[in-house]
């Protein structure tokens, strides 16, 4: 509900000249273009492990049955198709016969990824079915690929599993029933790489103060955290700073593992929020989020106010964006009081990670 009628937003700080400078097709350039010249992973700290958990691979309606993909997650390039029963399926995209791509001229047999060099056919645990020109399979080749990457599929995304030491999914993907209700408008996708780190990412969202100085936002947030074994939630009240004034909101998410993000937001108007965050390498993550709405309330009267969220909530991750594309990753940060739980944030976080004193949990320890 506005308050006051006069421009609220906290004075423009140097990311938003940066971004407020720029036509939108200019926008939307930068969202995904490379920071070329940036330095190296190992010298911003991001040479760390990867964490495990599921991570969203594409949307389900990005993979047709029959249909093969090159994918590259966790500085690994995959192979991702859909067979005729409707299954997905993924590998590392490395033929084990001579080393071809098969993301790049593979095709669907049944629902086996066919090579495009020799032919050889692999199932979707990487054992090979079917050597077209050979009598015999030597045995080798009949054992499953020694990476198995779970699939499954969930809210119109495919899901797949990440474990550095290949453990079997530990939990399942959670299903959120507006995803899938026909009540609800389908994804309005908007997609950005980042050139920085999931952790750092992730942070953002127990970093109280940033609300203010980076978004705008009217007050650091008042803000109530729970946290469990694979998932946290929170609620934070902000007051967000609008050219007309300040207006009420909340903002609910629910984060399971490192790869599932849901955000409710109310307030202003009805909006999920899947926010899809893989990485791609140690200082790269591809990012696309979801968002839909009650149709009655998008396509309503208050249909303005409800595409202004969205256009809101993507011009936070660009400010975000700026930082996330040359932060380092700090092991011990100088934290203050009013910085939010930061440390309870990177002790949850430290779960995830396999390697033993590796940079979060040596901070969690403390
Ligand atoms: S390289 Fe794949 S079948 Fe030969
Ligand atoms: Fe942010």
């Amino acid at each position: 509900m506005t308050t006051e009628t006069t421009d609220a937003r906290t004075p423009p700080v140097a990311v938003w000249q940066v971004l407020e400078r720029m036509s939108r097709e200019e926008l939307l350039a930068w969202r995904t273009a490379e920071v070329k010249g940036r330095p190296s992973a190992a010298e911003r700290n991001l040479d760390m492990p990867y964490p495990f958990g599921w991570y969203p691979a594409l949307l389900s309606a990005e993979l047709a049955i029959g249909e093969v993909r090159p994918l590259r997650y966790f500085g690994t390039d995959l192979v991702i198709w859909r067979g005729e029963d409707g299954q997905v399926r993924m590998l590392d995209a490395y033929c084990r016969h001579l080393g071809a791509h098969m993301g790049h001229g593979g095709k669907v047999n049944g629902n086996n990824i066919e090579c495009p060099f020799h032919a050889w056919q692999y199932n979707g645990e990487g054992v090979v079915e079917h050597i077209p020109y050979s009598r015999t399979i030597p045995p080798q080749v009949k054992r499953p690929c020694p990476t198995q990457w779970p699939v499954t599929e969930a809210n119109r995304w495919i899901w797949f599993w990440y474990h550095p030491e290949g453990i079997a999914p530990l939990w399942e993907v959670e299903h959120v029933p507006e995803a899938t209700d026909p009540a609800w408008t389908d994804y309005d996708v908007f997609e950005w790489n980042v050139w920085g780190n999931l952790q750092n990412m992730a942070e953002n969202g127990v970093d109280a103060a940033h609300f203010k100085y980076i978004h705008g936002a009217a007050n650091v947030p008042e803000y109530e955290f729970s946290w469990d074994h694979f998932w946290r939630s929170a609620r934070l009240f902000v007051r967000l700073g609008t050219p007309q004034g300040e207006v009420n909101g909340e903002i609910a998410y629910k984060n399971i593992g490192p790869g599932q993000s849901y955000t409710r937001f109310t307030g202003i108007s009805e909006t999920l929020l899947i926010a899809c965050i893989t990485p791609v390498d140690k200082d790269h993550c591809v990012a696309r989020f979801c968002f839909t709405q009650p149709k009655a309330q998008a396509a309503g009267p208050r249909a303005g106010a409800a595409r202004a969220i969205i256009k809101d909530i993507c011009k936070q991750f660009d400010q975000d964006k700026v930082v996330w594309d040359r932060q380092r990753y700090l092991e011990k940060p100088l934290v203050c009081a009013g910085d939010g739980p930061i440390a309870q944030f990177r002790q949850w976080y430290a779960k995830f990670y396999v390697t033993p004193g590796a940079g979060p949990a040596a901070m969690a320890a403390e």
